[in-house]
């Protein structure tokens, strides 16, 4: 039986991934726009508007070079969604053994989710070595990545939750962090307000914060 596939060298060289959730589906493609000019080609949609099936099915028909993966995917039935879409990848912010396999047999690229140590085991004995820590502020933040990589030297994690331009740098600088996930460079005013540019300029200012890390 072969492993997952990695989500993480699907996404080789990306090192933020935005966390979006699409109330209407003509925003879709300009806000993909935005964020790609701004440095973040690949896009987790999340699944917790009524829009983000259809958009993210128009965003994999109008943009085929972005890399469109889907989030918040928290049962099985969403799991056959993503697959029968075409998603590139998965996430989910937590894990459960279903979702563990039936991501496995679809070939589905991964991220499980995880906060515990106990859920890292879990995915581990399921062939993963690659997760979502989730959510990584309010569950101990880069200290508990430091802390895991003791016991999971082999793991690797993308931190999403409360990570902004300021402190993502913290984050990519742990040997055990390959991306960071952030919602940050887009605010609820300037997606009312349909402000690309604003979105863009932010997401520019993050990606190239990102530059230069030093591994500690
Ligand atoms: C997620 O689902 O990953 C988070 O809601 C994104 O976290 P953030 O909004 O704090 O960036």
């Amino acid at each position: 039986m072969s492993g997952p596939t990695s989500v993480f060298a699907l996404l080789s060289g990306i090192r933020a991934l935005p966390v979006v959730a699409i109330d209407s589906v003509e925003d879709a493609v300009p806000l993909a726009d935005a964020l790609a000019e701004g440095g973040m080609p690949a896009i987790e949609v999340t699944l917790r508007t009524a829009a983000a099936a259809a958009a993210i099915a128009k965003l994999l028909k109008e943009r085929p070079k972005l890399l469109i993966g889907a989030g918040t995917v928290v049962t099985c039935a969403q799991m056959k969604t993503c697959a029968a879409l075409g998603v590139k990848f998965a996430i989910s912010p937590g894990l459960t053994p279903a979702l563990l396999e039936i991501a496995h047999e679809l070939k589905m690229p991964y991220l499980p989710g995880t906060a515990t140590a106990s859920d890292v085991m879990v995915g581990v004995q399921h062939g993963f070595s690659e997760f979502k820590f989730f959510p990584a502020e309010a569950a101990g933040g880069a200290a508990m990545l430091k802390s895991w990589a003791g016991p999971f030297p082999d793991i690797r994690f993308c931190p999403t939750g409360g990570i902004n331009a300021q402190n993502a740098r913290t984050y990519m600088a742990l040997p055990n962090v390959v991306m960071v996930g952030s919602s940050s460079t887009m605010p609820a005013a300037s997606l009312k307000a349909r402000d690309w540019a604003d979105i863009a300029r932010r997401t520019r200012a993050f990606t190239d914060g990102l530059d230069n890390i030093v591994s500690c």
